[in-house]
């Protein structure tokens, strides 16, 4: 096992694509790193440069203490494992899981061994005579993970191993992944633009954006502590909802207003965010994260304090232990380049939404306790203790660590 350092890393493709732009990245010995960001970010070309699969253009990567940048790829003691995994038809499992150790000479009694544990733990015991036309997509992907597995390398890098799979599968393999990463404790990074994947299974998470390094932090820091708009937008689903809206002084102390609404924020939310106090009087993007909005009448208790903004529900989506309400505000889409960049995932179905001139549509996540109905009032109630805050031209989080400063 080793760490892997990344630093100042360039590529740039012939035609003159930059593609990672001075990358630095520290991955602890035993890490498991995702990568992720919309399509076309740079995530694979990372990873590639990684493995030595793809020259770097400039800066350094180094894999445990050794400096790699011109070690060939079957030099580095890496293992990969791609999105279209390729099996040799005509092998069995068992054949598939030994054959690159027989490649490298290995002793008979010790691949036996190896394929043994592999398939023990990946729960192939039974395939092992099968070959692959017989097996399903997923015990098919678990071939192709312990072909990486046998091998026992230092690191494993994984280009969005699971976007082949139907979507239960998926989620049954990232619970495997998960169990594999603690018992093997390998260094792992790995590739996705499923945030979902990448907030389940990293121990940390790099968000890129365009060849750039958006902000690497643990999955809850990410989405409690985006760093700007587009992290924000990028990370959770559904997305953060965003509106222009303005820092203002009232009876009671701050509140931001938008859309017809003041939502008191707290005094802790200025001791949390040195800067803030500037905007008093100013304009700012506000952020609310669906899940930090609740039904206020299925709500009783917990959010006694929070903040209420009666509404209306035009679509509800019912998705067993909470429901999605989608409801209008009065007040036109963000049209930052930062939130607009967020939401081309490449395959995501929300981005269908009909527009609606000039008001948005924001997304309420409440519990399913809630009996509200399409076309109902509804009173929100938001936990304001939770309210983001963003600088209207740079998009950065206000008062956030990393753009105090700046
Ligand atoms: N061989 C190549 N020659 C020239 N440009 C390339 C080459 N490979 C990738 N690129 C470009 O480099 C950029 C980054 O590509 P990369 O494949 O790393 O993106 P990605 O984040 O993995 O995207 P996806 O999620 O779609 O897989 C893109 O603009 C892409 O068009
Ligand atoms: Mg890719």
């Amino acid at each position: 096992m080793a760490s892997i350092v990344l630093r100042n890393v360039d590529k740039i493709y012939a035609g003159g694509v930059k593609a990672v732009n001075g990358l630095n990245l520290d991955i602890k010995d035993g890490e498991f790193m995702v990568l992720v960001g919309p399509s076309g970010c740079g995530k694979s070309t990372a990873l590639r440069m990684i493995a030595g699969l793809e020259d770097i253009s400039g800066g350094e990567i180094s894999i445990g203490d050794r400096v790699v940048n011109h070690l060939p790829p079957k030099d580095r003691d890496i293992a990969m494992v791609f999105q279209n995994y390729a099996l040799y038809p005509h092998m069995t499992v068992e054949e598939n899981l030994a054959f690159g150790l027989k490649l490298r000479k290995m002793p008979k009694a010790e691949i036996a061994k190896r394929v043994q544990e592999a398939a023990k733990m990946l729960g192939l015991d039974q395939y092992l005579k099968r070959k692959p036309a017989a097996l399903s997509g997923g015990q098919r992907q678990r071939v192709a993970m312990g072909r990486a597995i046998v091998r026992e390398p230092q690191a494993f890098l994984m280009d969005e191993p699971l976007s082949n799979l139907d979507a239960k599968l998926r989620v049954s393999m990232r619970a495997s992944l998960n169990t594999l990463h603690e018992r093997l404790g390998v260094t792992t990074v790995y590739v996705t633009h499923d945030q979902v994947e990448a907030m389940t299974l990293g121990d940390r998470v790099c968000v890129l954006r365009d060849g750039l390094l958006q902000q690497v932090d643990t999955p809850q820091n990410l989405f409690d502590s985006p760093v700007n708009l587009f992290v924000a937008g990028f990370m959770g689903s559904p997305s953060m909802n965003f509106v222009n809206a303005e820092l203002v002084r009232s009876d009671g102390g701050a509140a931001v207003a938008f859309a017809g609404y003041k939502l008191p924020v707290p005094d802790s939310t200025f001791a949390e965010k040195p800067g803030l106090d500037q905007y008093l009087g100013k304009k700012l993007i506000l952020g609310i994260r669906p899940s930090d909005f609740e039904d206020a009448v299925a709500a009783n208790g917990s959010s006694g304090g929070w903040a209420r903004i009666p509404t209306r529900a035009e679509v509800t989506e019912e998705l067993g232990s909470e429901i999605n309400v989608l409801f209008l505000i009065d007040a036109p889409p963000v049209e930052h380049k930062d939130t607009v960049a967020a939401q081309d995932t490449g395959d995501d179905e929300e981005a269908a939404l009909p527009l609606v001139g000039d008001k948005s549509l924001w997304t309420a996540r409440v519990n399913a306790r809630s009996h509200v109905r399409p076309g109902q009032n509804i009173e929100l109630a938001v936990d304001t203790h939770n309210l983001h805050f963003f600088d209207t031209d740079s998009g950065l989080a206000i008062g956030h660590p990393a753009n105090v400063g700046r």
